[in-house]
């Protein structure tokens, strides 16, 4: 199994409209486990689903297996463990280690081809736990000036937590989202990246597509609807890419 975290401290940059179309596109190709790791529960509505007031991924800091959380979604591949509603990480000193833990007693990655984690705008014990288990991060970022520099923290960020629990760094992507090449920022910000943290991390753009806003109204993902749309095109090209690198 791999486990792609889709992070970044930046709200609004596209987190969970990324990891609800990579999940469902992913299951296009294998068995997927989507982690809504965000209380919010934006990815849970994106999938077709709720989050929960009572059972939900968070609930394995409240001694429940990970398994029971599992529920159904709108493609028979993808399984989803909704986010717990109104979990407050901030009551738990120390939550170290625990989803590593589960993915290893329940042995998650005999289940799975992938875990595809959304995770919430802050560098918490959610977003730590969710660094333990990670192959692959895909930091979503908007180009604009702080988009970058959100690119830049993030990157560090990864770097420290893979310090403290001795683990090498996962393969990193960046991912330009809300792009419009006609606009000389982006293109701008897009150079910034590729010179200061090297092109090879870097995938193609995801453009503006207002499906890509409307999608959590029905529960339908773009990648499993609008064929003809850009949101669609633009999220497929980016399921591929990230697939070579995995
Ligand atoms: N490519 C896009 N085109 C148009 N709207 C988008 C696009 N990507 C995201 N959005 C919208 O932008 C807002 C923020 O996206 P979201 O995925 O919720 O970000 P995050 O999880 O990082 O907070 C949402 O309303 C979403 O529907
Ligand atoms: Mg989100």
């Amino acid at each position: 199994m791999k486990t792609i975290v889709i992070s970044n401290r930046k709200g609004g940059s596209a987190k969970t409209t990324t990891a609800v179309n990579i999940a469902s596109g992913l299951a296009k190709h294998g068995s997927v486990l989507l982690l809504d790791f965000d209380t919010q529960g934006h990815a849970s509505i994106g999938v077709g689903c709720e989050p929960n007031e009572d059972l939900g991924v968070h609930s394995i800091f409240l001694g429940k297996t990970l398994s029971e959380t599992f529920m159904p979604t709108v493609h028979e591949n993808l399984t989803l463990s909704p986010a717990l509603a109104y979990f407050d990480v901030y009551e738990y000193s120390d939550l170290r280690g625990v989803l590593k833990n589960r993915f290893k007693k329940e042995k998650i990655a005999d289940f799975f081809d992938y875990c595809v984690i959304d995770t919430p705008p802050t560098f918490d014990g959610l977003l730590k736990n969710s660094l333990e288990v990670a192959d692959s991060v895909v930091i979503p970022f908007v180009p604009h000036h702080l988009g970058v520099v959100a690119v830049g923290q993030m990157l560090r960020a990864l770097l420290q937590s893979a310090r403290a629990t001795e683990r090498e760094i996962a393969d990193v992507s960046i991912l330009p989202v809300m792009y419009n090449p006609h606009i000389n920022e982006h293109k701008e910000s897009l150079n910034k990246v590729k010179t200061s943290f090297g092109e090879a991390k870097l995938l193609s753009p995801i453009g503006v597509d207002i499906k890509l806003a409307q999608q959590f109204e029905s529960g339908r993902p773009i990648i499993l609807e609008a064929r003809r749309s850009k949101g669609y095109k633009d999220y497929n090209k980016c399921v591929e890419e990230l697939l070579q690198r995995l």
